[in-house]
């Protein structure tokens, strides 16, 4: 699907779907309750669609009793049932590397694949800590690739290392763990989203957090919820840079999730001379929110790189284009994870910036941009890449002419409303 946008001014208040880490791992955490679970606003995008068929095949059911309100019934963790067909994670690295952990606990067998995409992301990173505690997995390229097939049970508790920060291999461990005999530990070089820890601690599990640590007991059992999921901060970002970059715009996002370990965006954005608000709200659950506002501001630029890259990994192909508008250099390093996300992020960011007029170049680990830049209208791709197409759509709103989007479709990965909210905040 081919998109164009012109160029306009935002004002309005947007809501955003809820959050798709969150989200996940609600549908994973009610099918390992014994239980009913309730959750809202649990987001609708493909990718959690994906989570939601892969628990009902292994045993959870799960009912639509409002508009994003699910009821999950969960089998609990030990009555997970052997998948009698293939798991297709679609194009979410998060369900297959989180269900795999789920998967290394039950003594079955079962293959996970995906999507052409995700067919060619890594996949080591968790079958290592997986097999060493126990599971037996294979799959292509010395099972580093897609499909993978699992057959687990007996698991014993390791004290892992991730040679990266990352939340989905960290959660790949933390889950294994819950089934595993002993203490499970898991540190990391960064503090990755900390969303795991944080719902399995409000469900009961016995986790302990320290600096660069969390631990998990096996053999924890989790009790089912009642959970409202925050709006995804990773969505909003899309229409707060709008309300930062297009002239005369105002833009709220209301009730958003502000957990510390994914606001890396409102830090930098802050430290770029950004006009934001946070208003904080009560939040019942294990999350944070807020409400978040931007307006017109004139931004310079910054750095950006080491412990801050965890905290606003899925915002840096937009905080690429939201530099293009600041004045001076900005500066993007330790961020080669990026060039195994949806897309190689840095080579599509810089790339599709670059047909738009901006002065990026890429380096292994990141880019810098020029600004400020005059951005044209172009015809675009989306790489099939979610994050690239919203970010381009953000681009369309001030840069000259026409802007087209090749393949906007992939945007339901995320936001499946995403038009209709950007619709909503056009100002004429
Ligand atoms: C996610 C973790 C991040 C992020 C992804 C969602 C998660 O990946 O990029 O979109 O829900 O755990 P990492 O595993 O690289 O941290």
């Amino acid at each position: 699907m081919d998109k164009t946008i012109r160029p306009a001014a935002v004002r309005g208040t947007v809501h955003v779907p809820g959050d798709k880490s969150i989200s996940h791992r609600a549908l994973m955490c009610g099918a390992l309750a014994e239980g009913t679970s309730h959750a809202r606003n649990v987001a609708d995008s493909a990718d959690c669609r994906a989570t939601r068929r892969i628990v009902e095949a292994l045993g959870a059911r799960v009912v639509d009793v409002a508009p994003g309100e699910v009821c999950v019934e969960g089998p609990g963790l030990a009555g997970l049932t052997e998948p009698t067909d293939v798991l297709d994670a679609a194009n979410s690295g998060t369900t297959t590397r989180l269900v795999a952990g789920i998967l290394a606990t039950r003594p079955f067998y079962s293959v996970i694949t995906g999507d052409a995409s995700l067919r060619g992301r890594p996949m080591r990173r968790i079958v290592e800590p997986l097999s060493a505690m126990g599971a037996t997995i294979l799959g292509r390229h010395g099972a580093s690739l897609l499909p993978l097939s699992i057959q687990g049970g007996h698991l014993h508790a390791i004290d892992y290392t991730l040679p990266v920060a990352s939340a989905q291999v960290k959660s790949a461990v933390l889950l294994a763990g819950l089934g595993a005999e002993g203490t499970t530990r898991v540190r990391e070089p960064a503090p990755s989203r900390d969303h795991t820890e944080r719902m399995l601690a409000y469900l009961g599990a016995p986790v302990r957090c320290t600096e660069g640590m969390v631990q998990v007991e096996g053999g924890a059992m989790l009790r089912p919820f009642d959970l409202d999921v925050p709006g995804d901060i990773s969505s909003a970002a899309f229409f707060l840079a709008a309300g930062l970059l297009a002239p005369e715009s105002a833009v709220t996002v209301s009730r958003v999730g502000v957990n510390d370990t994914r606001t890396g965006v409102l830090d930098v954005l802050r430290a770029m001379d950004a006009t934001l608000t946070i208003a904080h709200e009560e939040a019942d659950g294990p999350e944070p929110v807020a409400t978040v506002a931007s307006s017109t501001s004139r931004l310079r630029g910054t750095e950006i790189g080491r412990a801050l890259i965890p905290r606003l990994l899925d915002e840096l192909p937009l905080l690429a284009l939201v530099a293009t508008q600041a004045h001076g250099r900005t500066v993007v390093r330790d961020a080669a994870e990026l060039r195994v996300k949806e897309s190689d992020r840095i080579a599509t960011t810089v790339g599709e910036l670059r047909r738009l007029g901006a002065a990026v170049t890429e380096a292994a680990d990141g880019f810098v941009v020029e600004g400020p830049t005059r951005l044209h209208g172009a015809r675009c791709q989306s790489h099939g890449d979610h994050r690239i197409a919203m970010m381009l759509a953000i681009a369309g709103l001030i840069a000259e002419g026409e802007t087209v989007i090749e393949g906007a479709e992939c945007i339901d990965v995320s936001f499946p409303g995403f038009f209709d909210a950007f619709a909503s905040v056009i100002s004429d």
